[in-house]
């Protein structure tokens, strides 16, 4: 007998995101049972079989799922969550037609957001970011990487990632870094990006790491912003650091972006909306996991990521919100499955997975967190649908009413 101290039974269907735990892709348990001690998932199987297999210690809880679909806490792998500032009359002027770069060269955009967050405290980001994060646990997410990236000095940098470290120690969401000191060139380096590299690499890179919170690093490879040079010299420097690359690549101009993934090894590019599809497939053999983020060409009104022509490739495809005060102000992953399905021809099951398994590759958590598998941590939400297809057929609402975070009830509604 297994012993427990938390027990989830009575659902519609547990779905694991386990080819191997039950039926289908998904791995779905009809009636399914799931048990886990401290934090760790112990036992899954169906409801059936519990009772013999599995014994509730006299402190456990028992949680009655009331029928709903129980399936893995999302793993959002990349969003900009902590900010100041919001910047919504860009979005009433994409409206008007202006493009997103339009407004960026005209002094909006990204150093916007930079003018208002170099104005905050860390505190005052914190607070801030505090309810956005509430918001996306109330959505499903119990995994989320949070980029730096609005400071772009030494100081501001290093601010913006002690309010993310902060964040991931004070509320339940968990919360990983990724150092995006490298996200725009500042004013004060106007026309000057190779020395801003310079700053980032000898400057900014050593002490994002003596301060010990980023896990990834990133940059903003695109026309107008840091080269494939530029970005090759931050990533390999941040790989110098111990820090992943995961990094934005190939969103608006076709650069090589992809490439650049797969030649240094990076557990993520993301956007990918002018990839080379030759790129994607360098990416599959290096192991790349592509992190699609239609919320952001939703929010922009740009084509979709051919996400066919790359699973035609078999690379993994992971799906994240891209939240962030400009081009996606959105985080719930229930409606970035929505689009992945009627937008970019990714079925049901696929557009789980990104949400789940393969967010948590892009973030190198797959032997933690991303599906309900014995060992892995208890991240689970459960679903008030008829069967886990309803998560991104029905859109628009919200559809989960209770949040398990490391065998924890975090969330209710
Ligand atoms: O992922 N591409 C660069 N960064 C963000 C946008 C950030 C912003 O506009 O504030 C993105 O789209
Ligand atoms: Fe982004």
């Amino acid at each position: 007998m297994i012993t427990a101290d938390l027990i989830v039974a009575n659902t519609a269907e547990l779905v694991t995101c386990d080819p191997a735990l039950g039926e289908g892709a998904l791995g779905v348990i009809p009636g399914g049972a799931l048990a886990a001690a401290e934090g760790r998932i112990v036992w899954v199987g169906s409801e059936s079989r519990l009772v013999h297999e599995v014994v509730l210690a006299g402190n456990g809880r028992h949680l009655d799922a009331y029928g709903r679909v129980a399936l893995p806490g999302f793993v959002d792998s990349h969003t900009h969550a902590v900010f100041a500032g919001s910047r919504e009359q860009e979005y009433a002027l994409r409206a008007r037609g202006a493009s997103y770069q339009e407004i960026a060269t005209a002094g909006g955009g990204i150093l916007s957001t930079v003018a208002a967050t170099r104005a905050a405290s860390v505190d005052e980001l914190v607070a801030l970011a505090r309810p956005r994060l509430a918001a996306a646990l109330a959505h499903g997410t119990t995994t989320m990487e949070i980029k730096s990236g609005y400071g772009l000095t030494p100081a501001d940098e290093l601010k913006m990632l002690e309010a993310i470290g902060r964040l991931g120690v004070t509320q339940p969401v968990e919360v990983h870094a990724n150092f995006c000191g490298a996200h725009e060139v500042p004013p004060e380096y106007k026309g000057r990006a190779d020395a801003y590299v310079d700053a980032v690499v000898k400057e900014m890179l050593p002490a994002v790491k003596r301060q010990g919170i980023a896990r990834y690093v990133d940059v903003f490879c695109e026309e107008g912003v840091f080269s494939v040079a530029q970005a090759r010299r931050v990533l390999t420097a941040g790989a110098e650091h111990g820090l992943r690359a995961k990094f934005h690549a190939d969103e608006f101009v076709t650069l090589g972006g992809a490439e650049l993934a797969a030649e240094v090894g990076a557990l993520s590019a993301d956007h990918l909306l002018k990839a080379r599809p030759e790129g994607v497939m360098r990416m599959k053999d290096a192991g790349v996991t592509a992190a699609l983020l239609p919320g952001t060409a939703f929010f922009l009104g740009l084509p979709y990521a051919p996400a066919r022509t790359f699973l035609a490739t078999g690379v993994r495809v992971a799906l994240a919100s891209d939240f962030n005060p400009g081009s996606s102000m959105g985080l719930n992953l229930q409606l970035t499955m929505t689009m992945a399905v009627s937008q970019m021809k990714m079925s049901p099951e696929e557009a789980l997975l990104g949400v789940t398994l393969h967010g948590a590759h892009a973030m190198g958590l797959e032997a933690a967190v991303g599906s309900l598998a014995p060992g892995k941590q208890c991240d689970l939400v459960l679903a008030d649908v008829p069967n886990w297809r309803y998560l991104s057929y029905f859109y628009g609402v919200n559809h989960v009413s209770r949040v398990i975070k490391r065998g924890r009830l975090v969330h209710e509604r």
